[in-house]
């Protein structure tokens, strides 16, 4: 991950310039990238759509954009020169002839074209066979893909297949912005920087893993494409395996990109498979109704706007995975993730086994664990809770369960941390791939999750109900009270 510092100045080209994607995140990303000096001078952002916009027009959007979005004053000085690198123009992306527009602003010889696909998939053959075209893929072009990248293996297989046609592998950056988060790098420092991880990350010491991806908001008007989704497909086929990954994988022999993508290759062949023999032991599927969040009234799935009233499409998941390797045999890692939960909190927790003898039956009668949490966001930072004598000179020995506690933005004096788009434009533009994810991984990923969808089919999983602004149906207690055991409240 070694990457330049300086790299040669791109033309970077958003195709739906004017959707959300690009107005909510990456006009804004790109700014913060522009006032931390990290854009070289001559690299120009070329927004493509398919509506009639003026320059100024286009302007006006992206200058809004960074009003609404930004959440803080524009720097006069800094827009200016970012204003300067923006273009505006319209293309209908279905149509082959009109690629060619993009020659009288891209100069191939001089800046590196990087093509952002921020539209639906069924659009990427078409931008892929229109830049090829128009002879505008040379070797050094670059194709950076948004998620969904298919709904299943077969269709993931598609699209990889189009686009290989066009580009070779190692020109293809597919994002999940999760891997831009600086709490998820953080844990390749953690696990392999620091030796009392490095040696005790293991089925000795660990007694099981969960990782928690709880989100506050609802599925924010997008009815259409979440409920043809559900939430294992928009968030656990991508955010949580990538953290699992990162959590589970063997130390690399570096941090090349080929080499990352190779231990994470391994982790996903080793997830046990979900079946219909065990699917209804190890997953729960949940749908949120009305309730309260922050003592707010919020509808039901099934109420949102555009509601199709009997879907049961889950808007919860929750999952017990095994990973049959030598590393973790009999450690579980439990997964959830949902929407409309009790408020926003991803983390990560690590608990370690119950000590073999307790010598300090005054305090406990059973030693607690340790437990490491790794907060992923919000409120960055790990905690380690740990037992410690309370101070007393004529007192027997007592324990008390404490906390080492280091909170990023406290250690670090950084108020507000750079988001996951900001990191991976980034190393898009210095064409860096070790934090985006190869082919291999991706599909690997697809025949995991499709094996729980086959089994859902098969077993006619049952959807269950909770309601908003709680952590999911009573049921995802239950999957873990089976194994003795409790979600992190
Ligand atoms: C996206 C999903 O990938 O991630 C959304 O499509 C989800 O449904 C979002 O809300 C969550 O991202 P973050 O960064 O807010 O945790």
């Amino acid at each position: 991950m070694a990457a330049n510092k300086t790299y040669k100045p791109c033309d970077l080209v958003i195709y739906g310039g004017l959707g959300d994607l690009s107005t909510r995140k990456l006009l804004i990303s790109l700014y913060r990238l522009d006032k931390a000096g990290l854009l070289e001078p001559d690299t120009q952002i070329i927004a493509v759509d398919r509506y009639e916009k003026q320059h100024d027009e286009f302007i006006e959007i992206a200058s809004d954009s960074l009003k609404n979005f930004l959440k803080a004053p524009v720097e006069e000085d800094i827009w200016e020169r970012y204003a300067a690198r923006l273009k505006y123009i319209k293309i209908d992306l279905t149509q082959m002839a009109e690629y060619a527009k993009l020659k009288s602003l891209i100069a191939p010889e001089q800046r590196v074209l990087v093509n952002y696909l921020a539209v639906a998939p069924f659009l990427f053959t078409d931008i892929c066979q229109g830049l090829n075209q128009a002879g505008l893929v040379n070797d050094e072009a670059r194709l950076v893909m948004e998620k969904p990248i298919g709904h299943d293996l077969k269709s993931s297989r598609q699209i990889n297949d189009t686009v290989a046609e066009v580009f070779n592998e190692n020109q293809v950056f597919r994002i999940d912005h999760y891997l831009g988060k600086e709490t998820v790098l953080n844990l390749l420092a953690l696990r392999f920087a620091n030796s009392f991880f490095t040696t005790n990350w293991d089925h000795n010491t660990i007694d099981h893993i969960q990782v928690t991806v709880a989100e506050d908001v609802g599925i924010e008007g997008r009815w259409e494409y979440f409920d043809h989704t559900g939430q294992l497909r928009d968030m656990l086929q991508n955010h949580l395996l990538q953290i699992l990954t990162f959590v589970a994988m063997e130390p690399p022999a570096n941090l090349d990109a080929k080499n990352i993508h190779n231990e994470k290759i391994k982790v996903l062949e080793a997830l046990r498979p979900i079946t219909a023999n065990n699917v209804e032991q190890t997953t729960v599927r949940g749908q949120y109704s009305k309730g309260f969040q922050q003592a707010n009234p919020v509808p039901g799935y099934l109420e949102e706007e555009g509601a199709n009233t009997d879907s049961t499409t889950e808007t919860f998941v929750a999952l017990r995975v095994d990973i049959d390797n030598w590393r973790w045999a009999g450690v579980p890692f439990y997964l959830r993730t949902g929407k409309r939960m009790n408020y926003k909190r991803t983390e990560i927790v690590v608990y370690f086994k119950h000590l073999p003898h307790n010598i300090f039956h005054d305090s406990f009668r059973q030693l607690p664990p340790n437990k490491l949490t790794i907060h992923l966001q919000p409120n960055e930072g790990i905690e380690i809770e740990m037992l410690n004598k309370v101070p007393g000179i004529d007192d027997d020995i007592k324990l008390q369960k404490t906390k080492l506690d280091l909170s990023f933005s406290e250690t670090f004096k950084k108020s507000k941390l750079f988001g996951g788009y900001e990191k991976l434009i980034l190393e898009a533009l210095r064409g860096n791939e070790t934090l985006f994810l190869s082919r291999e991984e991706i599909e690997q990923a697809w025949t995991w999750v499709d094996s729980i969808v086959n089994a859902w089919e098969k077993t006619n999983e049952e959807t269950h109900s909770y309601p908003a602004g709680t952590w999911g149906p009573i049921s995802s207690d239950a999957l873990l009270a089976r194994d003795g055991r409790a979600w992190e409240s």
